[in-house]
Parts: C-alpha cells; structure tokens; sequence
C-alpha cells in the first residue's frame, strides 16, 4: 500500500470537518488517514465520531488548566524550554508592550496547556496537523514544536470566512452581519497570527436576500467538508509550497508576504 499521509486533528466541537475528512480517508478518497484526534474540550461531539471509528482520542482540557494555574506561580508550571522573551518577540496576538502581565499570563498558561497537548501527540507519529473548528489560538511555543522545518509548514486551519476579512470566532456570524453579498471559507497554514497565515485554498457563496444566519452557515460548512479534503490531498502530493513574495507599491514601499504556490 502506498504511504497515506498521517493527520493528527484537532477539534472543538461538533466535527462535521472531522466526519469528512476521515469518511474520505476510509473510502481512499484522499492519501491520508487520520492518526489521532485530540480536543481542548471534553464534551466535543467530534470525540464520539473518531471513537465509532477506532481512532484514538485524547483532551486536554484548556478550561481546567486555567482554573488550576490561577494564583500559582507560573515560572513553576510553564514547561522546559519555554523562553517567555521569544514567544513576546515571535508572537503576532497581543501587544505585549501595553500590558506585558497580562500577555506573561496568556502565553504562560497555553504554554502550559500545549505542552500536555504535545506530549499526547508524541504518541501518534504525524505527517499534517489539522485544526478542524479547534477554537483556541496557537501560540509559537506549540507552533514551532509542530514545523521544525520553517520552510515547512505542516499545521492547516479551516475558518468559515474568505480572510483576510473576518478573522475569529464567528467568521460566517460576521460576514452576514457585515451585509457581505457573497461569504466562503479558507484553508491556510497557520503563522504566529490569528487566522493570518499562507492562504492554500478558498470556496465562496452566494448570500441572498431570503438567507438568514443559519443558512450562511449551512452552506458554508457544505463547502468546507470538499475544501479541506481537496488541501489535505494537495499536501498528501506533496504540491504545496510556500514562498515569500516581495512587491513594491507604487509610492515606493514593500509588501512582503508569504504565499502558498500549488504546483500543477
Ligand atoms: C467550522 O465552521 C470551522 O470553519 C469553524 O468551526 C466550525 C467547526 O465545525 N472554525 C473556526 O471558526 C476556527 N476559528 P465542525 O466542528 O462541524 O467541523
């Protein structure tokens, strides 16, 4: 049998993404097959379908971890080789500058949490992580533990809005509200932003006068069951690349970004 790619997922909640994703894989729709399926949240529905599935599981519960850090000293707690100074200096969330304790305490206790989320991952070797509707940000310290290539990167998202417009937690709340004419969703790599890195692929949508919110979200989420299964198989081929592109605008400045380049 070929080599199928390894994907570790990550998930939040209802795992409609997850569904996909591994319906796919077992129908040899895509070269993957899903390793482990991990959650910050111990009621995740999602956790149920990888069970039915026999694929292994694990929590690390996010909620818990705050409760049981506050009021301690975090220099005790924060694991070994975490440099507080290189997660300020490399982050792109918070403005540490304007309230440097409340950032210490942010990146100190997920620190926390992503390390107890990397041991468990450590038991199931993987090729790509997927964060399928896993709702908490990741910070450089867990980041740069996944791509130990830099020019790499091996950490995908899925976000229910066409970004860079509305980044968060509600994208397809947002882009409705918003009065968007037309919404879609976004697959990317993750950077040290929220919902900022290399765009791999998107799908769009109509939005017309007789959708509601919960129509929005309907259609978007049927769009991003084949948008996440076509990336994870351009990655499985080993098609995507990423590269810094540097252009000049007109009154002289530089725009540097990186880009995803899908070879044909
Ligand atoms: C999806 O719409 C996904 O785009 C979104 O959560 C939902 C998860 O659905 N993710 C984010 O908002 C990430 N910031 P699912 O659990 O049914 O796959």
């Amino acid at each position: 049998m070929a080599h199928k790619t390894r994907v570790g997922v990550l998930i939040s909640g209802g795992g409609t993404n997850l569904q996909a994703i591994i319906d796919a894989s077992k129908s040899n729709r895509i070269d993957a097959r899903v390793v482990f399926v991990g959650s910050d949240n111990p009621k995740a529905y999602g956790l149920k379908r990888a069970h039915k599935h026999g694929i292994p599981t694990f929590v690390i519960d996010y909620e818990t971890i705050m409760k049981e850090t506050r009021g301690r000293p975090l220099e005790d707690l924060v694991p070994e080789g975490f440099d507080l100074e290189r997660v300020l200096a490399g982050q792109d969330l918070l403005h540490a500058s304007s309230n440097r304790m409340k950032a210490q305490r942010y990146f100190c206790t997920r620190a926390i949490a992503e390390a107890a989320l990397l041991r468990e991952m450590a038991t199931y070797p993987f090729d790509l992580l997927v964060l399928a509707g896993f709702m908490r940000i990741l910070t450089p310290y867990f980041i740069d533990r996944v791509n130990t290539d830099p020019s790499q990167p091996r950490i995908m998202n899925i976000h229910p809005a066409l970004l860079p417009s509305f980044p968060g937690v509600d994208g397809y709340g947002d882009t409705y509200r918003y009065g968007c004419k037309v919404g879609g969703c976004t697959v990317h790599f993750v950077d040290y932003g929220e919902d900022t890195g290399p765009i791999i692929r998107q799908k769009a949508f109509e939005i017309t006068p007789d959708d509601t919110i919960d129509t929005v979200r309907e259609k978007g989420l049927k769009l991003e069951w084949h948008l996440y299964l076509e990336c994870i198989q351009l990655f499985a081929e080993g098609r995507l690349r990423v590269v810094s592109k540097t252009y000049t605008l007109e009154n002289g400045t530089e725009f540097n970004r990186k880009v995803v380049e899908i070879a044909t």
